[in-house]
């Protein structure tokens, strides 16, 4: 019978990747389910809940006796031991792992012969829709986007027509109409925001358009999409075009919600210094892509700034705001991944399997 183990995450993280229903499901497969005491704290489930669903609440040294580890980013835990150190030779490693930025962590899994699963690698293929956690984040991220900006700003989205007045309703400027992106259109349009997008793929035009927004056009441009939906890299010349165009946009936005990415890459600065002095007093931009460098190029990754009246904020992890919730996505998505190496409660790896094939890190 495979255990599975469950961290509580480093301080900064509040999501978890199990929750009681994932656990039960986890049962159901006849594993065996371990869960750090206090785990799911941050994301208000206490260990009662964990234990009635059937889980085991254990310290950390029995947790990383597990066969499987499951984790949201645990394994950059700053200045403590590192988890791989902790867990028992050959056994699995499942959570968002970016290789490029784990350079220590590749190196101590190939000495302990661990198997890392990178969630941030599952294929865009309709048969892992179920397992895509940066989609499921995503979703929540482009969701809460919004929310942070109707919050900093000190106007209402929708259209009011009172006795006291008509309050004309927010501008908002969407950069990247991938999956929060879009999420972000339509939960701004549900507030009465009215909306724009701009996005290097042709594709996303059709979906913005059916979500009520206005899709700003590039002149000439050329379709950036790779085979995998991803955004390709645009050249310099595009990004100059498109900056013109999007400039016009952002100098009457109130709120612009920057998501653009492009996998593996720093995110392009569609954003410039100017583009946010030329906003109008009291807007505010969201940038989603601070992970990632930020879209603007005056985003601070991790802070909210103002800059001459304008906020900027970089938060890094905004799904982790919507800990509940988010937790609830990401730990069915495990389950949907863990479901196709599970047979009767054993552990047993299809390596042709292109899902299990495509997030393998290691070894
Ligand atoms: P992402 O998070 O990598 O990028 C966000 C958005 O930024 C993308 O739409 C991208 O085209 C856009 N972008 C990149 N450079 C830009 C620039 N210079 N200016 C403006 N926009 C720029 O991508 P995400 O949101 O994770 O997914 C992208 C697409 O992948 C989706 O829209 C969809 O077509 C596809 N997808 C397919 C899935 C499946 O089949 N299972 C699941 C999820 C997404």
């Amino acid at each position: 019978m495979a255990i599975i183990g469950v961290l509580k995450e480093p301080q900064g993280e509040s999501r978890v990747a199990a929750t009681p229903n994932s656990v039960k499901a986890l049962i159901k497969k006849g594993c065996e389910v371990v869960i750090e005491a206090g785990a799911g704290a941050s994301a208000f489930i206490s260990d009662e809940e964990y234990r009635k669903a059937g889980a085991k609440i254990e310290k950390p040294a029995k947790v990383f006796s597990s066969d499987i580890i499951l984790a949201v980013n645990a394994s950059q835990a700053k200045g403590k031991k590192h988890p791989f150190q902790a867990m028992k030779k050959g056994a699995i490693w499942i959570s968002f792992f970016l290789p490029q930025l784990e350079e220590k962590s590749l190196a101590l899994a190939k000495e302990k012969g661990i198997g890392i699963f990178s969630m941030n690698l599952i294929p865009r293929i309709s048969r892992a829709q179920s397992m895509d956690a940066l989609t499921s984040q995503s979703t929540v991220a482009g969701y809460k986007a919004v929310l942070l900006a109707t919050s900093h700003l000190p106007r209402m989205f929708p259209l009011m027509i009172t006795a006291s007045g008509t309050i004309r309703p927010a501008k908002v400027v969407i950069l990247g109409a991938g999956v929060a992106g879009l999420q972000a259109i339509a939960t701004a349009r549900r507030l009465g925001a009215q909306v724009e997008a701009s996005d290097v793929r042709q594709a996303a035009k059709e979906q913005v358009e059916s979500l009520g927004a206005k899709f700003i056009e590039v002149p000439n441009a050329e379709n950036l999409e790779d085979t995998g939906g991803y955004a390709k890299e645009a050249s310099k010349e595009f990004l100059q075009k498109q900056s013109e165009e999007v400039a016009k946009h952002i100098a009457q936005a109130d709120v612009v919600i920057a998501t653009a990415l492009v996998p593996g890459k720093k995110a392009p600065i569609l954003v410039t210094k100017a583009m946010v002095e030329s906003m109008k007093n009291g807007s505010v931009i969201v940038d989603l892509a601070a992970q990632m460098g930020g879209n603007c190029e005056l985003t601070k990754p991790g802070d909210t700034l103002n800059h001459n009246g304008i906020t900027i904020i970089g938060h890094t992890n905004i799904a982790g705001t919507v800990a509940a919730d988010a937790s609830e996505m990401y730990a069915q998505n495990l389950v949907n991944f863990l479901n196709g190496m599970l047979k009767e409660g054993k552990i047993e790896i299809n390596p042709e399997d292109e899902v299990y094939k495509a997030a393998k890190v290691s070894p």
